[in-house]
């Protein structure tokens, strides 16, 4: 029997150590980063007194982004992630999404058997790539300058790379660094966080201009990293572009999509 509770200060431990079985390049969930971004969105299931999964999912104006879920080895396969999942969508549409999307590796068959049975779908392909500084350093730039975009031009760089409304104010509030090349339209954005150490988004209209979004992060990185991760969504030839130029695939995703209406 499962029971499902919102997350509290006490399960930072277990969800730190519950996310490396995503298997991601992200670093480990430090409290800071617990009580800052992931608390206050995070359930819990639990089975006979054990915690035995949990599920991150945030509202971004009408759209439910879920950011992970994962069920414990031991706990597979008794339907923990379903009604998570179950949990997730009845939060996020009380929050008034209609619609909520995620990311997935290519070859994680189980959780896209589990979002194809919720009615999501493939909407787009991405890549977490990896790049030494001294390849990234070694690019050619474009003859722009990079800036940092200000609220009022938010909504123009999200509908030019097709992201969430409100994606950047939200990561600016979480103290990303945010930097953007114009010529004069949007021709590339990159959302910083150097605890990552990476960008995500990356998007660039031309190898150039990603060699000038990497002459921007230079400046704001820290020093002992000798790589920048780099997720580049809905892109084929940017990411071949990087990959040409030396930059390691590190993880191969989909961005799956699907109305939340409908469900239960
Ligand atoms: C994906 C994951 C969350 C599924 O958790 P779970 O609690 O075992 O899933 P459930 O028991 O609720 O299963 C729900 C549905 O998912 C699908 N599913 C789950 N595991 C599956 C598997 N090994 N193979 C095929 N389908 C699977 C099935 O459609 C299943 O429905 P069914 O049991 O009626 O056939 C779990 O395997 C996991 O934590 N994996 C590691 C972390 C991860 O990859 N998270 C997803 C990141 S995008």
């Amino acid at each position: 029997m499962v029971t499902l509770r919102p997350a509290g200060p006490e399960d930072h431990a277990f969800v730190a150590s519950a996310s490396v079985l995503l298997g991601t390049d992200d670093p480990v969930l430090t409290p800071e980063k617990w009580r800052r971004e992931f608390e206050a969105h995070t359930t819990i299931a639990e089975a006979a007194g054990t915690r035995v999964g949990y599920v991150f999912a945030q509202a971004m104006g009408d759209v439910g982004h879920l950011k992970h879920i994962v069920t414990m080895p031991q706990a597979r396969r008794r339907g923990v992630a379903r009604a998570l999942m179950r949990a997730a969508a009845s939060r996020l549409r009380d929050a008034g999404c209609a619609e909520w999307m995620l990311n997935v590796k290519v070859e994680n068959s189980a959780a896209k058997a589990l979002y194809e049975s919720l009615g999501m779908g493939f909407s787009y392909a991405s890549c977490v790539l990896r790049l030494e500084w001294s390849r990234a350093l070694a690019l050619p730039a474009a003859g722009l300058d990079a800036f940092e975009p200000k609220e009022g031009d938010d909504a123009a760089l999200e509908e030019a790379f097709k992201l969430p409304d409100g994606l950047l104010r939200e990561r600016r509030k979480l103290g990303r660094v945010l930097l953007a090349v114009s010529d004069p339209a949007p021709a590339g954005l990159a959302v910083f966080d150097p605890a990552f150490p990476g960008a995500f988004p990356f998007q660039a209209r031309s190898l150039c201009v990603a060699g000038t979004l990497l002459r921007a992060i230079d400046e704001t990185r820290r020093r002992e990293d000798p790589f920048v991760n780099l997720v580049v969504e809905r892109d084929a030839r940017l990411i071949d572009a990087l990959i040409e130029a030396g930059a390691e695939p590190r993880i191969r995703l989909e961005h799956w999509r699907g109305p939340l209406q409908a469900l239960w």
